[in-house]
This record gives structure tokens, C-alpha cells and sequence, in this order.
């Protein structure tokens, strides 16, 4: 029995699949997250991030010449700030880690995107992601707290706020807070689908933002839910937001493909800290291979439908596309 119908006929050649190739990735839509310290001198590997490192300004010079030069979308700037308080009041210190490192980034490559997380939980003593009242995260007291830190961000010359602290409202809040400031060009790409997930685990060594009790189950999504994502959405979309995120990306596809089909707007996915170290640590135990495996996850991300990745990985999977060229 000879079949008419071949689909192996488009598996072929190199020259055939390269043609008939329905996804792609290309630098420019991946976007490296960077941890920046206060102090001076500090280039520390992450430990559960082989690979990863904390920052201080001086020394991104090379690392932010690089994603310049590989023209990949931007670096996602998170701080890990010299003192902390109750309300996490070093998040807007226009001389804390992150306006410092905006500024010297600004200053390296002035057309490298920058884009900087929003969020209390790495400015808390008490690491959750707002202020505390009667043992839960204070929905309302938190909202002006963060469009104090999206402003100074803007002010030192963010391109991109990101609030990834998934309080109600907090879309609406911080575009006010920045029109007011006379930022009506800054972009907001706000955390919509941020889900509960045990795959933060390796950033909250990265960023020192364990929970002294509790857990972000009151404010990040239910892991089960699906449609709830819709929902954030479309308020997120409502409350003026430029673009969408859903986080983490890699177990979550379903959520990427939902959210790429509710929102014209651009679907950013992050794969998180804990996608990363499980592709490392199986790759340093040599079980899978690094490179493939990486470019595979951030292709599946794509296919799902993301146009940005928001990765560890960036640099790297920039350096395999262009080797590729
Ligand atoms: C909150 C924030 C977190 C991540 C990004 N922003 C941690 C959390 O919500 O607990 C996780 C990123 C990662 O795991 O790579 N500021």
C-alpha cells in the first residue's frame, strides 16, 4: 500500500523545513532580567541560577554592551536594595539600585529598551508584595506605593514599567500616577496572568524576597484557573495597559495561547527562574542537551503565542540565533 498523501515530503531537506517553518525566534523579542545590587564591585553568581548573576551599576558595562550589540528587546531590571523597611520605601529611593542602574544603562546604550519590575516584595522586611494590615497584603494602601516607584522609575528613563505585584487595580492607579508626572509615553507591560508558583523559587534566592510567613496565594492566580486569566486581562486591557504578560510561560502555554486570542495587544510570557534551573541543572548533569533544549522551550513559548520572552536565557539564545546565520 503506497500513500498519496506524504507529509514527510516537507521534512525532506534543511532547505524545505527552513521554508515551510511556521515559528521563529529572533533576539529582538527577548528580554534579559537583570538583579542590581547597591553596593559597588559585586558580580555574584546566583547559586540555584548557574549562569545568572547580581549586579552592581559598575560593572554592566560588558553585559549591557552585549545585549546592546546582540539586539535583543531590553533588560528587565529587578533591585535588591541596601535597607528595607515595612513599606518597602527603598523601591522608590531615586538612588536606589534600579534608578542608578536605568540611568547607567540609559547612559551605555541609550537605545537598548529598559524595562523595570514593579513590585514591594524585594523592599519589604516581611517580603510580600505590598503593605501589611491585620495579616493580609493591603490591597488599596499598597496602590499609591507602587505608582511612587513606577514614577521614580520613569523618571530615571524606564522605557517599560512592569508591575508584577497582581494587586487589584493597580494598572488604573499607576497610568494616573505617571500621566500626572508628565510620563504619558512610558509603557506599562503589566503581570495580568502572574500565577502562585512554586517555579519562583530560585529568584527569591536571586533577590533575597523569601517570606518571612505566608504565601502570595491572597494576590498571584490559582494554578488551576484558566479562565481568571481572561478576566485579569481584560481589566488590565480596560485600565490602559500597553502590553499583557502571563507568568511562568513554560507550563502555562494554554494561558499564552488563551490571552493571545482575548487581547490584540502584544502577549509577553516570562519564563521564570525556575524554568531556567530545571534546563541547567539537567543539562550540568548532562541528562538533556542545554543549547536545544533552551532554544525548544523559548520555541514553544513562541508557538503558543507570545511575541516577547522575558528569559535567563536571553543572551544566550541570542548568541545560538546568530551563530546560526
Ligand atoms: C515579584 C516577582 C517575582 C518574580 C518576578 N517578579 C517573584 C514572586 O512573585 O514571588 C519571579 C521571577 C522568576 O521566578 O524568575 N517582584
Amino acid at each position: 500500500m503506497s500513500p498519496t498523501i506524504r507529509p514527510r515530503r516537507l521534512r525532506r531537506t534543511a532547505a524545505i523545513r527552513n521554508v515551510v517553518r511556521e515559528t521563529r525566534l529572533d533576539p529582538a523579542m527577548l528580554v534579559l532580567p537583570i538583579f542590581v545590587v547597591a553596593e559597588s564591585g559585586v558580580r555574584q553568581e546566583i547559586s540555584s541560577m548557574p549562569g545568572t548573576y547580581q549586579w552592581s551599576v559598575d560593572q554592566l558595562d560588558a553585559l549591557v554592551g552585549e545585549a546592546d550589540e546582540l539586539g535583543i528587546g531590553g533588560v528587565l531590571l529587578f533591585g535588591i536594595p541596601a535597607d528595607k523597611d515595612a513599606v518597602g520605601s527603598s523601591s522608590w529611593d531615586p538612588h536606589g539600585p534600579v534608578p542608578l542602574a536605568i540611568a547607567r544603562i540609559k547612559e551605555l546604550a541609550p537605545s537598548l529598551l529598559v524595562w523595570a519590575d514593579v513590585c514591594l516584595c524585594e523592599y519589604t522586611t516581611h517580603g510580600h508584595c505590598g503593605v501589611l494590615a491585620k495579616g493580609t497584603v493591603d490591597n488599596d494602601a499598597t496602590l499609591p506605593l507602587l505608582a511612587r516607584a513606577a514614577t521614580a522609575y520613569a523618571k530615571a528613563g524606564a522605557d517599560v514599567i512592569a508591575p508584577s505585584d497582581m494587586m487589584d487595580a493597580r494598572i488604573g492607579v499607576i497610568r494616573s500616577g505617571l500621566d500626572q508626572s508628565d510620563f504619558e509615553e512610558t509603557l506599562i507591560c503589566s503581570y495580568s496572568a502572574k500565577y502562585a508558583s512554586a517555579f519562583y523559587g530560585p529568584f527569591r534566592d536571586a533577590v533575597d524576597s523569601s517570606l518571612a510567613e505566608g504565601d502570595r496565594r491572597s494576590h498571584q492566580m490559582d494554578p488551576a484557573n484558566l479562565r481568571e486569566a481572561r478576566r485579569e486581562v481584560a481589566l488590565d486591557v480596560a485600565e490602559g495597559a500597553d502590553m499583557i504578560m502571563v507568568k511562568p510561560a513554560g507550563p502555562y502555554l494554554d494561558v499564552i495561547a488563551q490571552v493571545r486570542n482575548t487581547t490584540d495587544l502584544p502577549v509577553v510570557a516570562y519564563q521564570v527562574s525556575g524554568e531556567y534551573s530545571s534546563l541547567v541543572a539537567g543539562a550540568q548533569l548532562g541528562w538533556i542537551d542545554g543549547d536545544a533544549t533552551m532554544m525548544e522551550s523559548l520555541l514553544g513559548i513562541r508557538r503558543a503565542g507570545a511575541d516577547i520572552i522575558i528569559s535567563y536565557f536571553a543572551l544566550r539564545a541570542a548568541r545560538v540565533i546568530r551563530d546560526q546565520q
